[in-house]
């Protein structure tokens, strides 16, 4: 964390929660957070956007959908529009998720959705990360260059108060086994290296995800450039991810 930078704490629900599990979840959520240092998002299934949105009326977080299309409409079975998102109240798309890019999302495909979604407004958690395959044999600098590269070269300074970029290790997630808090940093300090090409590396936020749990978040977003997480499954559980939203206070 660096002072200049707020930090920012998503919690993407996957393909968990309905509606109703949403608004309960939220209705427990926001009284534990209070006022917190960090901005707060949440990251729930298209199907539970709007009453997430509608459950968190009044309070400071904000809602954004898990991916998001290209295109505005058109034939393409089960996608979601970023217009589309945005009439549900929310604000932001994650872009770019392991678990999406392993179901053959390309880095064209994300880079196409970055833009698609800064061009409508939204705010783009673009996620990138290395597999362990790929770690092992010394290729995570080199992995996350060319996906950072190919994703920010449709960005422009001027939308870059839009942009997060997440790092999330393919190996930490969901696993349990957490990148240490050197590996985290590295990692975001390499990732922000590269954004330099692009964009003003100071202000950006780059966040760091992979089996943070309220026991390990608080030393993770200590490190210098990591300004804050991308959690999953300890997001799930009002209590544990206030306890999350707070280690990054
Ligand atoms: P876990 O926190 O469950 O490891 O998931 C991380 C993640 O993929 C968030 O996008």
């Amino acid at each position: 964390m660096s002072a200049a930078r707020r930090p920012l704490v998503a919690g993407n629900w996957k393909m968990f929660k309905t509606g109703a599990e949403a608004v309960a979840y939220c209705e427990a959520f926001t009284p534990l957070i209070g006022t917190p240092a960090a901005e707060v998002a949440l990251c729930p299934p298209f199907t539970a956007l709007a009453d997430t949105v509608r459950a968190l009326e009044g309070s400071p977080v904000w809602v954004a959908s898990q991916t998001v299309h290209d295109q505005v409409q058109g034939a393409h079975t089960g996608e979601v529009s970023a217009p589309m998102v945005l009439a549900t109240g929310a604000r932001g798309a994650i872009v770019g998720h392991s678990e999406r890019r392993a179901a053959g999302e390309s880095d064209a495909m994300v880079a196409a959705r970055v833009r698609a979604a800064l061009d409508h407004g939204l705010v783009v958690i673009l996620c990138c990360g290395e597999s362990l395959e790929q770690r092992e044999a010394g290729q995570t600098e080199s992995w996350l260059t060319g996906q950072i590269r190919a994703a920010l070269g449709v960005v422009t300074r001027e939308e870059q108060d839009r942009l997060v970029v997440a790092y999330e290790p393919i190996w930490a997630i969901g696993t349990g086994r957490t990148a240490s808090p050197g590996q985290a940093q590295d990692a975001c300090a390499h990732v922000r290296a590269v954004a330099a090409e692009f964009v003003d590396p100071e202000p950006l936020r780059v966040l760091y995800g992979g089996s943070v749990t309220p026991d390990n978040a608080a030393e993770l977003f200590a490190q210098a450039d990591v300004d804050g997480g991308l959690v999953g499954g300890a997001s799930l559980d009002p209590a544990k991810f206030a306890t999350v939203v707070a280690a990054a206070g």
